[in-house]
């Protein structure tokens, strides 16, 4: 088939691209081509890429028609933040292409009541990202005429691969906590570490991605949780590390108003975002209708993602 994809050079194209290839697809990436994918693949020779600046056209109007244009079987859309995006591209693509994939989050639930959050489950999005995400599902799903645009939606935890930062033990991305669960030293955890972070292998996104296209008549219409198999606790996650580096974990649980004084503002607000999202999602729902078997366990991801920065120094 012929695929688009809207952002497909970083974290999840890197392994989605490669997987369509080999799957035989003719795939379009879109971007403005100011980046490059995590690592290198054969399959990106066959690719065919197109410079678009989406945030430029689309405040022309002009977006939409350009993917239109294109003239695809399926697109995929990576980097739609906002329900005016979605809608401007939806517009266009009416009754021109056979599946619309928008890529999610599991941010979407907000503030949990029942875990593992199931897709159907009441959803409280805390933050605009989550609400203008919330947005775009319920607007694809429940909005769109399904057989001038059948869509599915896929929300992925917290990626990971190698080549980039994984969210750490304390929600934000200074791998500094790394050097010390690797050195023995004393960790800070707010509260008591009973917080839950659900991250993915970016591979596993990618692999969903897949499942929902080739199991298309069933995954129309839902959407589908990408996650790794369990959720981890923040305490659960340092003592898990330290162990893997030889050492006992030397955590010390404080508030977090303790916690934020001993780091900066930008780490505080990631951290205290992943506190209050404390993600904890079931995957049964994609198992059960696209087969999803994710290959990682999150700490399977993380340490891959780990051994990476080491050896990238
Ligand atoms: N990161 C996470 O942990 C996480 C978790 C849950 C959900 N998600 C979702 O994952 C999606 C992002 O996927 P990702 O992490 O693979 O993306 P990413 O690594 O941030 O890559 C962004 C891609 O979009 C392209 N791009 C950026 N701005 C563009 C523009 N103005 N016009 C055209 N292309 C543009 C980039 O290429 P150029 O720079 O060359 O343009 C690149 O190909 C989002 O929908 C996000 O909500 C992410």
């Amino acid at each position: 088939m012929k695929i688009v994809i809207i952002g497909g050079t970083g974290h999840i194209g890197t392994f989605l691209v490669p997987r369509l290839i080999e799957a035989g697809h003719e795939v379009t990436i879109v971007s403005r081509r100011q980046s490059d994918p995590y690592q290198a693949h054969k399959g990106w020779q066959k690719v065919n890429f197109v410079a678009l600046d989406r945030t430029a056209l689309e405040k022309t109007g002009e977006f939409g028609q350009a993917i239109a244009e294109l003239a695809s079987d399926v697109v995929i859309d990576l980097i739609s933040f906002h329900i005016d995006s979605t809608r401007q591209l939806a517009e266009a693509l009416k009754g021109r292409i056979k599946l619309f994939m928008h890529c999610g989050t599991i941010w979407v639930h907000g503030y949990n009541v029942l875990v593992p959050t199931k897709e159907s489950d009441p959803r409280q999005p805390i933050d605009e990202y989550g609400v203008q995400k919330n947005a775009i599902e319920h607007y694809l799903l429940h909005e769109v005429d399904q057989f001038q645009l059948p869509s599915t939606v896929l929300h992925p935890g917290h990626i990971v691969g190698p080549g980039w930062t994984p969210i750490t033990p304390v929600g934000n991305v200074d791998q500094e906590i790394y050097v010390k669960l690797a050195s023995g030293q004393e960790v800070l955890i707010p509260n008591q570490g009973l917080e839950t972070l659900h991250h993915v292998h970016a591979d596993d996104v990618a692999l969903g991605f897949c499942l929902a296209l080739e199991h298309k008549e069933q995954a129309v219409g839902e959407s589908f949780h990408l996650l790794s198999e369990r959720a981890l606790t923040w305490r659960g996650y340092a003592e898990f590390l330290a162990e893997w580096y030889g050492q006992s974990a030397n955590l010390r649980f404080v508030s977090f108003d303790e916690f934020k004084q001993t780091t900066t503002p930008e780490h505080a607000k990631l951290s205290w975002e992943h506190l209050i999202h404390s993600s904890n999602g079931s995957i049964e729902k994609a198992r059960q209708v696209l087969g999803y078997h994710p290959r990682y366990t999150s700490l399977e991801a993380i340490q891959e993602s780990l051994i990476r920065l080491k050896e990238q120094g």
